[in-house]
C-alpha cells in the first residue's frame, strides 16, 4: 500500500500525475463541481503540533471530496498520555479510509505508517513537508514558472528545506540552498538527494551567500527561522541568521519577473521584510489556498492506488 510519507517514494511521472489530478480537481471545484471521490472516507488527522493550513484545508478537502475529517490533537487523545504509536495506529486505521499526521520525528510516522491499514499522508516532520512542496510546485505551474525553473531557498536547512531537495532532485530542476553556517541541510538526505538528481538531471547547489543563489533564478524561497520544537533557541537562531532575510536588495538579483514562495506563516522581518511579502501576497496566498487543491490531488491518487491494490471499497 502506498502512503505519502517523503516525496522519494515517489516517480516523478507519479508527482506530476498527482499534481494534474489537483489542478483538474482545482478546476471543478472553481466550478462548483464537488466532484465525491472520496464519499462516506474518513481522514484521522493527528496533530502533535499547531496548524492552521494543515488543518483546514484538509479538513474542508476531504469534505468537498464526499468525505469527513476527523481533528484528532494529541492533547486530546490517548496519544499524548503515552499510548504507543503502533497502538493509536492498529485502532485508528481500523476505522478510518487515510490518515494524515503532523509530527516531530520522521520514525514516528514510518512507525504509524507501518502499523496502519490504511494510507498515511505526512502532514510535517522535523525532517520533511512534502504536502507543501507538492502545495508549491502546483502554484509554480499555474504562475508559469515550472519549466526547467531556478530555484533559491535561503534561510535554514530544515524540513522545508530537505523537501525542496527531494523536489528539484526528482523533477530534474535547480535548485540552490543558501544557508547559515552551522544550519545546512541534513548530509543524509542531501547525499540521497543528489542520488536522484544524478538520474534526473536536477542541479543540486549548496553555500552560505544569498546573492550567489539568487541571481538571475526564477523562484525565490524561504522559512521561518524557527521551526516548531525549537522555541528555546530563537535567540541564538534570530542572532545567526542575521543577512539572511529576503528583501527587495536580495530580490533586485533574481529574474525581474521572479516569484516569491512562502509556506507561511511569515515572521516579517526576519526571514522576509513586510514590503517583499506584501509585494507578492498574491502568490503567497494562492500558495496557501492550493494546499486545498494539491492535497486533494495526493489523497484521491492514494486512494486510486489503494483501490488497485486491496479492491474499491465502493
Ligand atoms: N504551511 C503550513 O503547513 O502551515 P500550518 O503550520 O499552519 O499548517
Ligand atoms: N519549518 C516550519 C514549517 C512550518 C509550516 C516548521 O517546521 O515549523
Amino acid at each position: 500500500m502506498r502512503h505519502f510519507l517523503t516525496l522519494k517514494d515517489f516517480s516523478k511521472a507519479e508527482l506530476l500525475e498527482m499534481i494534474a489530478l489537483a489542478a483538474k480537481i482545482k478546476k471543478q471545484t472553481k466550478a462548483h463541481q464537488f466532484v465525491p471521490y472520496l464519499e462516506h472516507q474518513t481522514l484521522g488527522m493527528i496533530f502533535e503540533k499547531s496548524s492552521t493550513r494543515t488543518r483546514v484545508s484538509f479538513e474542508t478537502g476531504i469534505y468537498q471530496l464526499g468525505g469527513a475529517g476527523l481533528f484528532l490533537s494529541s492533547r486530546d487523545i490517548q496519544l499524548g498520555r503515552g499510548e504507543p504509536m503502533k497502538d493509536t495506529a492498529r485502532v485508528i486505521s481500523r476505522m478510518v479510509d487515510m490518515v494524515m499526521i503532523r509530527t516531530f520525528e520522521q520514525s514516528k510516522l514510518e512507525e504509524f505508517a507501518t502499523h496502519s491499514k490504511v494510507p498515511v499522508i505526512n502532514g510535517l516532520t522535523d525532517s520533511y513537508h512534502p504536502v507543501q512542496l507538492m502545495t508549491d510546485y502546483l502554484t509554480m505551474v499555474e504562475f508559469g514558472k515550472a519549466d526547467t525553473p531556478v530555484v533559491a531557498y535561503i534561510g535554514d536547512g530544515n524540513n522545508m528545506a530537505h523537501s525542496w531537495l527531494m523536489l528539484a532532485s526528482k523533477l530534474g530542476f535547480e535548485l540552490r540552498i543558501a544557508t547559515p553556517a552551522g544550519y545546512a541541510c541534513d548530509a543524509e538526505i542531501v547525499a540521497e538527494a543528489e542520488a536522484f538528481a544524478k538520474e534526473s538531471g536536477a542541479k543540486l547547489r549548496f553555500g552560505n551567500d544569498p546573492v550567489q543563489a539568487v541571481t538571475g533564478c526564477d523562484v525565490v524561497t524561504t522559512d521561518t527561522w524557527v521551526s516548531m520544537g525549537q522555541e528555546e533557541e530563537k535567540e541564538q537562531r534570530l542572532k545567526d541568521f542575521a543577512g539572511y532575510m529576503v528583501d527587495e536588495t536580495l530580490m533586485g538579483h533574481a529574474k525581474s519577473d521572479a516569484i516569491f514562495l512562502h509556506c507561511l506563516p511569515a515572521y516579517r522581518e526576519y526571514e522576509v521584510s513586510e514590503e517583499t511579502f506584501e509585494k507578492h501576497a498574491e502568490v503567497i496566498f494562492t500558495e496557501a489556498e492550493n494546499r486545498l487543491h494539491a492535497q486533494k490531488g495526493i489523497m484521491v491518487w492514494l486512494d486510486a492506488k489503494r483501490s488497485e491494490e486491496v479492491g474499491s471499497r465502493k
